[in-house]
């Protein structure tokens, strides 16, 4: 039963997706003698928490009800006051938590502050699902860092491209729609400077109404071409150039001055340290990111343990050519013991491509 409730619960909050970033997705549920009385879930950056959105919402008085809600009410004052007092306020007999919130600094105070104040409280309802929803927030609380996912399309043989750097396109339509659809969720989309080069791609999400994210493009000499179609049209999408004391100043300025933000950032064996690029852009906010390539940045991106989570396309199509590249270049591991293990890891069919997913845990 309370299961039920808290699976309604995670249905709201996911309604939030690709809109409350850098907050978390939550859904509440109010309860009373087995009747749901109302709903709520957090809909955008600064908004009504998800649990004021369902006393907002009920239907009937609220006192001595039950309340479902997948994260851990705040107690603190945030862009919000803290829910905690208003649930006490409202006089909520139990709460059922899915889990509690990643935030070293206030985990389990709400959870306290309820308890001190008499109400019956459980967590751990559906703690997984709800833990897995949030699997962006949790790292970017806890570790101050974009939670990032490096996507890949692929020939059977594991190629990216021809040998004449053809790739459009490897996969069908329904997987690169997805891949569209994951653009609008996530607040930046990285690529290396070669792949600015060779495609001049845009970055952009293109579904209706969709979020453009943040186009970070990681140059550690600034050899990006000023025309390059990811300058233009900042009030389309943004554009952040992460570069090193490499690049020249006078092109920095040029670049900057199509209102592209240029973060200059340590350099590791002469390229940009991606874990010092990782902190700078959390510091804007920027909670995810989606590495779409190309090889030499996939590798280092493994390399230096940015990536949280892999998505693999396949495609039934063999490509051949030894100067065709593959989807992780760089100068590759030795032992195989060290190969960079996925876990968690799930397969699905999209028409004729599969899909590959896993994590990786550093
Ligand atoms: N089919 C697909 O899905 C797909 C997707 C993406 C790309 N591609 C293809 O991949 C090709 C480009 O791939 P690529 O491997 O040559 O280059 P890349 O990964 O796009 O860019 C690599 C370059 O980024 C710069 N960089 C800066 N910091 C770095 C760091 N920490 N680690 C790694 N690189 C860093 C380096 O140049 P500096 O030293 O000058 O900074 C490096 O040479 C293109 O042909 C493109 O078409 C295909």
């Amino acid at each position: 039963m309370h299961e039920n409730y808290m699976k309604l619960a995670l249905k709201l909050a996911e309604k939030g997706r690709g809109k409350v970033s850098p907050n978390p997705m939550v859904g509440a549920v109010i309860v009373k003698e087995n009747k749901v009385i109302g709903k709520g879930y957090h809909k955008g950056y600064g908004e009504a928490h998800a649990e004021v959105k369902a006393f907002e919402n009920s239907t009937e008085d609220i006192k001595g009800a039950d309340l479902y809600v997948t994260l851990e009410p705040c107690s603190h004052y945030g862009k919000t006051p803290p829910c905690v007092d208003k649930i006490i306020h409202r006089k909520i007999k139990r709460v059922f938590i899915g889990c509690l919130d990643p935030n070293p600094l206030v985990s389990g105070k709400g959870v306290k502050k309820l308890i001190d104040s008499g109400i019956e409280v459980t967590t751990g309802i559906l703690e997984k699902e709800c833990r897995e929803l949030n699997e962006v927030f949790m790292k970017y609380i806890v570790e101050k860092k974009p939670f990032v996912i490096m996507k890949t399309a692929m020939s059977l043989d594991g190629k990216i491209a021809t040998k004449t750097g053809d790739s459009k396109w490897i996969t069908g339509l329904r997987s690169r729609k997805n891949v569209h659809r994951l653009r609008n969720e996530v607040s930046g989309i990285m690529v290396g400077i070669n792949t600015v080069i060779a495609d001049n791609p845009e970055l952009t999400c293109r579904i209706e109404n969709g979020n453009n994210p943040i186009r970070i493009i990681v140059d550690s000499k600034l050899r990006i071409p000023i025309d390059s179609k990811v300058l233009d049209n900042q009030n389309l999408a943004k554009t952040i150039v992460a570069t090193t004391g490499q690049a020249d100043m006078t092109k920095k300025v040029e670049i900057e001055k199509k209102g592209v933000k240029v973060l200059t950032i340590k350099s590791l064996e002469g390229k940009v340290d991606l874990q010092k690029l990782m902190s700078k852009l959390a510091e804007e906010n920027i909670d995810s990111i989606l590495l779409e390539g190309g090889a030499t940045l996939n590798f280092s991106a493994l390399e230096q343990q940015i990536v949280d989570k892999v998505q693999v396309y396949i495609a039934p199509k063999i490509i051949g050519g030894e100067k065709s590249k593959t989807s992780v270049g760089g100068s590759g591991i030795e032992d195989l013991r060290k190969a960079f293990q996925l876990h968690r890891i799930s397969y699905k069919t999209i028409d004729e491509d599969i899909l590959i997913e896993g994590y990786i845990r550093w």
